[in-house]
């Protein structure tokens, strides 16, 4: 698999982008999802939030952040005094990854994509951080946080910072993805870490 760059558009604009992702091969993934699910929201948006892949919710409603990760992200938005109407919101890679399980094999496991998937799908959202022009970025969890800063790069030693975001005029704040803080041992305090994170962001825009 060739990446994604020979499949974007000439024309660099949402609906172009959007249009062009449903043709893209560039990895493996696009042959057991249902569809790729491009980012969304506010196109000149102050603030953009970089998940990691689309879930099994996404992958049939095809909107981001429409499944259990998502409602929990809602939350933490709402405590953390942001708009998501205000948000443009994407994730790393752009079709679900997932194992089936069960004896019907219906069950669809989310599984972590790999690098090369990662790296695949990049110009994707490179291509959406150009549309969007956002001040800031909000990268939730690891595998976002992985294909901005490298392999080597660690989501706790960031945390509670606003770092720059490499390459661009913005910063960024890194934190935990919010499918994390579903599966803490302590969820409350897992849920509360995200939202300080999310502060972090909301106070810089004001
Ligand atoms: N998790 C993500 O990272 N993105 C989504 O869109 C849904 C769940
Ligand atoms: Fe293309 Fe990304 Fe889907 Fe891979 S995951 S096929 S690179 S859109």
């Amino acid at each position: 698999y060739p990446g994604a760059e020979q499949y974007l558009p000439r024309r660099r604009n949402l609906t172009e982008l959007r249009k062009a992702i449903d043709h893209c091969h560039g990895c493996d993934l696009y042959r057991d999802a249902t569809q790729a699910i491009f980012g969304e929201g506010l196109k000149r948006s102050r603030l953009i939030m970089i998940g990691e892949t689309p879930g099994d919710v996404e992958d049939r409603t095809g909107h981001p952040f429409t499944g259990p990760a998502g409602h929990l992200l809602d939350k933490a938005l709402q405590v953390a005094g942001l708009d998501r109407g205000e948000l443009f919101l994407t994730n790393a890679v752009k079709h679900f990854r997932y194992q089936t399980r069960g004896a019907t094999g219906k069950r669809r496991i989310h599984k972590t994509p790999s690098q090369t998937q990662v790296a695949a799908c990049r110009p994707w959202l490179e291509a959406e951080l150009d549309v969007v022009r956002p001040e800031g970025a909000v990268v939730l969890g690891s595998v976002a946080a992985h294909t901005l800063y490298g392999p080597d790069f660690t989501v706790g030693d960031h945390r509670g910072a606003i770092i720059d975001l490499p390459d661009r005029r913005a910063w960024a704040v890194i934190t935990i993805h919010p499918s994390a803080a579903l599966r803490a041992d302590d969820r409350a305090a897992a849920f509360d870490g995200l939202v300080d994170d999310l502060r972090l962001a909301a106070d810089r825009l004001a």
